[in-house]
């Protein structure tokens, strides 16, 4: 069974080609510098970019697959949540192209794929399902922040989510509060490890409250106060690196106590966490002791599958067609507000 998946939700064109589940080829093309000048995604520059991008990276991924489209046995694409504009590149060509092949095309949640990330690995990458242990779950990305009970292989359900900002957004808009250069996150975790996170002690939102949910916008707003009245501490590379270490140290307690009280609450063994923040440092160092200190066995998504990629859509594709709830309408629209919830739905 060969597999093409197509990842288009945001600013990352990823075009991955599987054989029976394993990775033969996972390209990405990240839209980052185009999106720099102005401090963060710009949707219309997005959407244009993956209609300039996708076709070059199909052929590169294909390419490195050594595999031809009509080898092809089914088509996969993200078809929500993510950028209206975005989502429809993917989405379509990936729709024409099981069109045009008459092979079955499979519409994936984008949440879902980061939620099955960290059960891929080894060499080439595979899904390594037969460990597979019910868990509780930390999608942390950019747009979003939730847990997720996963009781069973695609039998999962939503726990709780952010109330207003996502983590990684939060560590964006913090950085670029001290003026790092975007997408602020991998540059202020870099400065966090040469910093005291003690030197100065900022708010963890929510963190002993009872529900599954989290606040970073507060958050933000004290590093921004904090800047307003101590502004020399961007004058100095100690201080800064302070700052830097403190912010993340406030993300990364919050992230950690609530998934693991969420673990014990619901009765698992295993901890699992994906998306584009679970390259953080700071946050693998501090779960990964946690679970250690609390009996849980950690599965963190290689970093290289953290951020966007369309290997982990292809996975999922993978998953559902050999469960059998896969095939999508042909005429299926993006559904760029899609609850995890709601994802049995085709
Ligand atoms: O999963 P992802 O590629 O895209 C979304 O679906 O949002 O995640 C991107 C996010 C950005 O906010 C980026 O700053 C953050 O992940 N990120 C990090 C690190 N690497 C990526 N945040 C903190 N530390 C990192 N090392
Ligand atoms: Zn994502």
């Amino acid at each position: 069974m060969l597999l093409l998946a197509i990842e288009t939700s945001c600013d990352e064109t990823s075009v991955a080609v599987l054989r029976d589940g394993c990775v033969l080829a996972n390209e990405v093309s990240s839209q980052i510098k185009l999106h720099e000048e102005y401090g963060g995604v710009v949707p219309e520059l997005a959407s244009r970019e993956h209609l300039r991008n996708l076709m070059p990276v199909a052929r590169q991924s294909l390419g490195q697959a050594d595999v031809a489209p009509g080898e092809l046995d089914a088509i996969a694409a993200t078809r929500g949540p993510g950028l209206p504009g975005a989502l429809l590149v993917g989405l379509r060509a990936a729709q024409g192209l099981a069109f045009a092949l008459a092979k079955p095309f499979i519409g994936i949640h984008h949440h879902e794929a980061h939620l099955y990330s960290p059960w891929i690995g080894g060499e080439p990458l595979s899904l390594s399902l037969d460990d597979f242990q019910p868990n509780v779950s930390l999608i942390v990305s950019g747009g979003h922040t939730m847990l997720v009970h996963v009781a069973a292989p695609l039998e999962h359900r939503v726990l709780g989510g952010t109330v207003d900002d996502a983590a990684g957004e939060c560590f964006d808009k913090a950085a670029k509060l001290i003026g790092l250069p975007y997408p602020g996150g991998p540059e202020l975790d870099r400065l966090a490890n040469e910093g005291d996170g003690s030197a100065h002690k900022f708010p963890r939102p929510m963190m002993r409250d009872d529900s599954h949910d989290f606040s970073f916008s507060g958050l933000k707003t004290s590093v921004r106060y904090f800047i307003r009245d101590n502004p020399s501490v961007l004058e100095d590379g100690q201080r800064l690196r302070n700052l830097c270490a403190g912010v993340q140290a406030a993300i990364v307690e919050v992230l950690v106590a609530k998934t693991i009280r969420a673990a014990k609450k619901l009765g698992v063994k295993y901890v699992t966490a994906s998306g584009g923040v679970t390259c953080n440092s700071g946050l693998r160092a501090a779960l990964g002791a946690a679970c250690e200190r609390e009996s849980f066995v950690l599965r963190l998504a290689n970093p290289t599958l953290c951020t966007d990629n369309a290997a982990m859509v292809g996975m999922i594709a993978h998953m559902h067609l050999a469960k059998g709830t896969a095939a999508t309408s042909l005429d299926a629209e993006i559904v760029p507000g899609w609850k995890l919830a709601e994802s049995a739905v085709c």
